[in-house]
């Protein structure tokens, strides 16, 4: 198992659980692969890690700097293979970015996610995690539906030994 770049060969079977993944639409989908797509082809507005096993991917991550900030990154997807889901795939892919983003200085991390009760299992990873609530927007995305932005501040975890 390791955690590398992502490269032209992950992209089959990201595609693939992607496909998999209950909890996102056909619209979600298709705007992953657009910034996978990107990520293959070498753009760097879009960072990617990819934990691998036996050259297979098993779970991604992608990240980016938020524009018009300083220190600021916007976590905009992470997926691990529901059959690889529980064995600590996203809590290392989460711990890479971390660690990538506190070297260089990085200070904040926000990720937004749907209040649906699909995504409860998201949102118990997140808090799992660490990340706390830093808002929700009542009825965003469509009545019922809240938007939670949770937020990591790097340094502050680093001090608590997170
Ligand atoms: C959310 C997701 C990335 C978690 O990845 P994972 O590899 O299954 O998570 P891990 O095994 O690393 O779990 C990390 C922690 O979160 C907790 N956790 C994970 N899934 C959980 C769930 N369904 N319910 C409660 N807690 C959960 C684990 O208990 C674990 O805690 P621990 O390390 O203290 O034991 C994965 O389930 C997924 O791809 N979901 C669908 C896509 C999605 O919703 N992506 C986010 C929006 S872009």
């Amino acid at each position: 198992m390791s955690l590398v770049h992502l490269a032209a060969h992950h992209r089959e079977a990201i595609a693939d659980f992607l496909t998999r993944t209950k909890e996102f639409s056909a619209e979600d989908r298709e705007v992953a692969l657009e910034l996978l797509d990107l990520g293959v082809r070498g753009e760097d507005t879009y960072r990617f890690w990819v934990f691998e096993e036996a050259g297979k991917a098993l779970g991604y991550i992608c990240f980016g700097p938020t524009p018009m900030t300083r220190g600021t990154f916007d976590l905009y997807w992470i997926c691990v293979d529901p059959d690889a889901k529980g064995k600590g795939v996203g809590r290392a892919l989460v711990a890479k970015m971390e660690d990538e983003l506190r070297q260089e200085g990085g200070r904040l991390v926000r990720v937004e996610t749907a209040g649906l009760e699909d995504y409860a299992a998201t949102r118990a990873f997140y808090d799992r995690l660490g990340f706390e609530v830093v808002a929700r927007i009542r009825d965003f995305y469509w009545p019922g539906n809240d938007l939670f932005t949770y937020g990591v501040y790097l340094q502050e975890r680093a001090q608590k030994g997170e």
